[in-house]
């Protein structure tokens, strides 16, 4: 079994990184495909907490080799300080992670330019602001785009920022007006070779190396960053983030053909959050929406925004199981809802008069569904010692039976609670 993905099926912060952790010892090689410093996820190793936003949860443990694939957009300075962050933690991950020479490089002008864009009314989508969107718009369009192998060729990259420097300037003076932040090419160029001497000794031809390991048997993991609601095709356009973030990504963004994929883990929370801008079916903008946001500690990793909360919606993740492939499920936070009388599930959506159970994703006729709601009991026992299914009420028991039945996926795992402890395996 060479190939497992560990996917969110909502819109992002599904606790997908408990998952890769619990898988434990089943894996040789973790791999980032998609995404850059715009997820976020915090990792204990014995008491010591790692923020990392590019580097994958799976870095931390020994043996485990890790690997930034192509498909990835990389902020030099960001991945140099989640390495020292490491270091200082005691975790050395110099031979073990491997970043690839053909991912794209995000530069200071895209986060300007996205900081511009963002900053106008019509332009906004509510993103996380570290140039995710401009730099994928750069390697699409090819002309501007710059990938880490350039970085490594001094006079190449100086070549190219000369070329490239004085069109981002004429652009941010287009979106910026008054007086905008312009960016002279020979300091960008000095900064980034100083970066890139530092990354050179993780750079590889990822794609090889991956083949290799694939020839030689190794067990692969692949952490989708975002949700599958934020995939750039699939997801609730154009409230969606650039890259794909479903499995279909991989293949693309490592090299790993999907065929090799084998294990598909769709990561569910026990409700629905979404950060930004977009429609949000079953968001719950009242005071049980910040008691769940209070509970559910729903704050942005990367930027402390207020997480927006709402009821579960098997209507998206039945949608997001069937694009993503997913074998099965885990549910996540359930220890959340304890507490709370009633607990709703949408189970359909009203759209212009008819009833429908498909998703519809693009954001225009999103914003038009009313949701339908079945409504379960809720329970009020603490249930995050339960470490069995029979451990928890009779109510939580329903509920997820019934968001089994709904999503038409079995959970094999169930989290009540952050810790590792604090799970039930199926
Ligand atoms: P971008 O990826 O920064 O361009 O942001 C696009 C949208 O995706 C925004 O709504 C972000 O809040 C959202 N987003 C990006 N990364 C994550 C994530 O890791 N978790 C949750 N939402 C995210």
């Amino acid at each position: 079994m060479p190939g497992t993905c560990v996917v969110g099926l909502q819109w992002g912060d599904e606790a997908k990184g408990k998952i890769v952790d619990l898988l434990g010892d089943g894996f040789d090689l973790v791999v980032r495909y998609n995404g850059g410093a715009n997820a976020g996820h915090t990792v204990v190793v014995n008491g010591v907490s790692f923020k990392l936003s590019l580097l994958p949860t799976g870095v931390i443990r020994p043996d485990v080799q890790s690997v930034i694939g192509n498909g990835v957009v990389v902020y030099p300075p960001r991945f140099l300080e989640e390495v020292d962050q490491l270091a200082k933690g005691g975790i050395d991950v110099a031979g073990s992670l491997f970043l690839s020479d053909h991912a794209h490089v995000i530069f200071p002008y895209h986060m300007e330019e996205e900081r511009l864009l963002e900053s106008s009314a019509e332009g906004k989508l509510g993103t996380t602001g570290r140039g995710i969107g401009p730099c994928y718009q750069d390697k699409v369009g090819r002309r501007f785009a710059i990938r880490v192998g350039e970085l490594l060729r001094p006079d190449h990259l100086r070549e190219r920022l000369k070329f490239v420097v004085p069109f981002k300037n004429k652009l941010m003076t287009a979106l910026g007006g008054g007086a905008p932040k312009t960016f002279d090419p020979d300091a960008i160029a000095a900064e980034y070779l100083g970066y890139a001497e530092r990354i050179r000794p993780f750079v590889r031809d990822t794609p090889r190396f991956l083949h290799d390991a694939l020839a030689a048997n190794k067990r692969l993991i692949f952490e989708a960053a975002q949700g599958s609601l934020l995939d750039v095709d699939h997801g609730t356009y154009p409230y969606v983030t650039s890259s794909s973030s479903l499995p279909s990504g991989i293949w693309g963004g490592s090299g790993v053909p999907a065929k090799y994929v084998k294990r598909i883990i769709g990561v569910v929370k026990a409700y629905t959050s979404r950060v930004g801008q977009g429609p949000f079916p079953t968001e719950l903008d009242n005071e049980l929406g910040e008691r769940i946001r209070k509970i559910g500690r729903e704050y942005g990793t990367v930027t402390g925004r207020p997480r927006r909360v709402g009821w579960l919606d098997s209507v998206a993740v039945r949608y997001t199981a069937a694009l993503s492939g997913a074998d099965e499920i885990t549910v996540m936070l359930l220890d959340v809802l304890s507490g709370i009388p009633e607990l709703k599930i949408c189970t359909a959506y009203e759209l212009d008069g008819d009833r429908t159970t498909y998703f519809p994703s693009d954001a225009y006729l999103l914003e038009r569904v009313k949701p339908v709601y079945e409504t379960l009991p809720g329970w009020n026992d603490d249930i995050t010692a339960a470490r069995k299914l029979s451990d928890l009420p009779a109510a939580a028991r329903r509920y997820l039976d019934r968001v089994t039945e709904l999503v038409g996926l079995r959970a094999s795992v169930v989290s009540v609670g952050p810790d590792r402890e604090q799970t039930i395996m199926v």
